[in-house]
């Protein structure tokens, strides 16, 4: 579903992406680890355009997105829940959510996203700036939803939220995935929460991949040695 080929990208002259591979099978969730600054925030920018690819190519679906410009992508099937979040405050929740829809050519959003969320149904006209750090992530997850993805990128979703939220969001994308099929990719520092979302687990380090390995029989002590400084 989501096929990169030696996918490099620079900041100016500096490379800090370096030929990377990734082939993520549909309905599988790999979490791409790394420290700070390893470069999972530009992997994950270069896949949606944010960034230029400096060479490679990336596919979706058979289909090349290479190239395209990120509403291009969005339209394509990829979406994306940026490090941070960056929800819109001033707007409400629902105004929020339905900025993701606009390559549906939906005006609507569908039920089924807010019965994956229901504390963003109660919350509706509220403004986004005014939820907590965990409501503003699923207000983000939720908006990338509304474009009704085949791959759903996310980058570092746990910053700054509480354990028990974050357990909470692995069931939920677990469940996004066993509904919708959906193929997804996680950059995430938290060796609990991706033991507990992903099927795949992949190691980052200065912008090349150390490990790859299937959840079931991962060394955990190996993946959090990559993890420690
Ligand atoms: N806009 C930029 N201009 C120049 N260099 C950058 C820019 N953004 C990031 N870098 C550098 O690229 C490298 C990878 O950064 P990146 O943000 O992808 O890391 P990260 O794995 O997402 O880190 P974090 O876990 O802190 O979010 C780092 O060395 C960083 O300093
Ligand atoms: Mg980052």
């Amino acid at each position: 579903m989501l096929n990169v080929q030696s996918l490099s990208a620079a900041y100016g002259a500096s490379e800090v992406l370096h030929g990377v591979d990734i082939n993520v099978p549909a309905g599988e969730i790999v979490a791409i680890m790394g420290r700070n600054g390893m470069g999972k925030t530009t992997l994950m920018k270069t896949l949606m355009g944010i960034i230029p690819e400096k060479s490679g190519a990336v596919d979706v679906d058979g289909t090349p997105i290479t190239g395209l410009k990120s509403h291009q992508r969005v339209a394509k099937g990829v979406a994306y829940v940026p490090q941070g979040r960056m929800i819109f405050s001033a707007m409400t929740v629902q105004e929020n959510v339905e900025t993701g829809l606009t390559v549906t050519g939906q005006s609507k959003v569908p039920d089924d996203i807010y019965e994956l969320f229901p504390v963003l149904l109660d919350m509706k006209g509220r403004r986004g700036g005014n939820l907590s750090g965990g409501q503003q992530q699923q207000l983000a997850i939720a908006r990338a939803l509304a474009s009704n993805p085949k791959v759903l990128l996310l980058d570092e979703p746990t910053e700054g939220i509480q354990p028990s939220i974050i357990r909470e969001m692995a069931r939920t994308l677990r469940k996004i995935r066993d509904q919708k099929g959906l193929t997804i990719v996680v950059s995430e520092q938290v060796l609990s929460f991706a033991l507990d979302v992903a099927d795949r687990v992949m190691v980052i380090e200065n912008g090349s991949f150390v490990h790859d390995s299937p959840r079931d029989g991962i060394d955990e002590a190996k993946v959090s040695k990559f993890l420690s400084v």
